[in-house]
């Protein structure tokens, strides 16, 4: 059963709420898409051929200007960048393409996107869940996740932390492959990518950072995401993905290149998120809840320290779905998350149901 339908009785209720439903459970994004987005997309739209896996030259140099630009990654040629159909797919078939198999672990956070998970199942590996090194033993793994700001929990990884990470790697020749899905959604700290020259000193071996233009540009729809890294192995992908017809349409790849060169429907966006946070926030601790971590990203991770079924339960009786923790690991188990992407006037009516 997929998790998701075990909330069909929580959403009965807060759909009877006489005023509606407030879905605060899925990330999905709800803002229209801006305008220079949309006019590329529908400029592109008479090409007949396919089109390249590995990206237009225009998208892969759009790429890489806006990852200097907006995160301070340097260093990165445009072979070190390629397009994914959203990151939600790279995530589910990256240890596929990659090659592992049974025998091989993939490491993931804690409290984690459950699509880390599902990409080992689907190529036979095993999937471990842990935070820390310290964790692991003296096994070698293939592959080690990173999330930082974190779904479901807003937690960003520092600096230091980051760079031990990738020092453990290195001396082991493991994998990195951070999902910087939320990166441009910095509240209470400043996220860093794992590409970064204060955490990699400028040498990518061995990383991979997974971005997508769902959150920060409301492309969810349009499924545009992006791997960048270390270029041998954005090369093996390249290779796996031609054979395999994983190719970003493209109209949508001039959709990306519109998005990755205008910063300001990026800003917008940031803008809208940061006061429904706002709103949200001072709602929640008022009500009584713990707001843990949540410095970043597209969530509240909220508790009252009971079962999150019960929360659930909660804030159903006022019209409000939230996700239960335990959807990303065992230790989400006395939290909820709270999405941020409701519209501000859905997100108006949750604040006045919590008071
Ligand atoms: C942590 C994380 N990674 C990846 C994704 C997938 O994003 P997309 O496939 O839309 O790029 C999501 C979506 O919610 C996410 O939360």
């Amino acid at each position: 059963m997929f998790p998701w339908d075990t909330l069909a009785e929580v959403t009965a209720t807060a759909r009877a709420h006489p005023d509606g439903i407030v879905d605060l459970s899925v990330g999905t994004p709800v803002d229209p898409v801006a305008p220079v987005i949309r006019a590329a997309l529908a400029a592109a739209g008479a090409a007949p051929g396919y089109p390249t896996t590995a990206g237009t030259e225009a998208l892969r140099t759009s790429a890489v200007a806006a990852l200097a630009r907006r995160y301070g990654i340097t260093g990165l040629g445009p072979q070190a960048v390629l397009p994914s159909i959203g990151t939600k797919e790279l995530i589910a078939w990256l240890p596929t393409l990659l090659g592992l198999g049974a025998g091989d672990t993939v490491v993931v956070p804690e409290l984690a996107y459950p699509t880390y998970e599902v990409g080992a199942l689907l190529a036979g590996a095993t999937a471990v869940r842990a935070d820390s090194l310290t964790q692991l033993g003296p096994g070698t793994p293939a592959l080690v996740y990173l999330n930082s700001p974190s779904n479901p929990t807003g937690k960003v990884l520092g600096v230091d932390h980051l760079r031990k990470v990738v020092g453990w790697a290195r001396e082991r020749g493991v994998l990195v492959a951070s999902d910087e899905c939320y990166l441009g959604l910095g509240w209470d700290a400043e996220p860093v990518s794992i590409l970064h020259p204060d955490v990699c000193d400028g040498d990518h071996t061995g990383l991979l950072a997974l971005h997508s233009l769902s959150k920060t540009s409301s492309l969810a729809g349009y499924r545009a995401g992006l791997v960048a890294g270390d270029t041998a192995v954005v090369a093996e992908l390249l290779a796996v993905r031609k054979h395999a017809g994983m190719m970003v349409p493209f109209p949508v790849q001039a959709a990306m290149v519109a998005a990755f060169d205008d910063d300001e429907h990026e800003r917008v966006q940031r803008e809208r998120y940061a006061h429904r946070r706002a709103a949200l926030l001072a709602a929640l601790q008022a009500a009584g809840f713990t707001v843990d971590h949540s410095e970043a990203g597209l969530y509240l991770w909220a508790t009252r320290d009971e079962p999150c079924r019960q929360t659930l339960a909660w804030f159903a009786e006022r019209g409000i779905l939230v996700a239960p923790g335990e959807f990303y690991g065992p230790r989400g188990a006395r939290h909820v998350r709270v999405a941020l992407t409701a519209p501000d006037e859905r997100i108006a009516a949750a604040v006045q149901r919590l008071g």
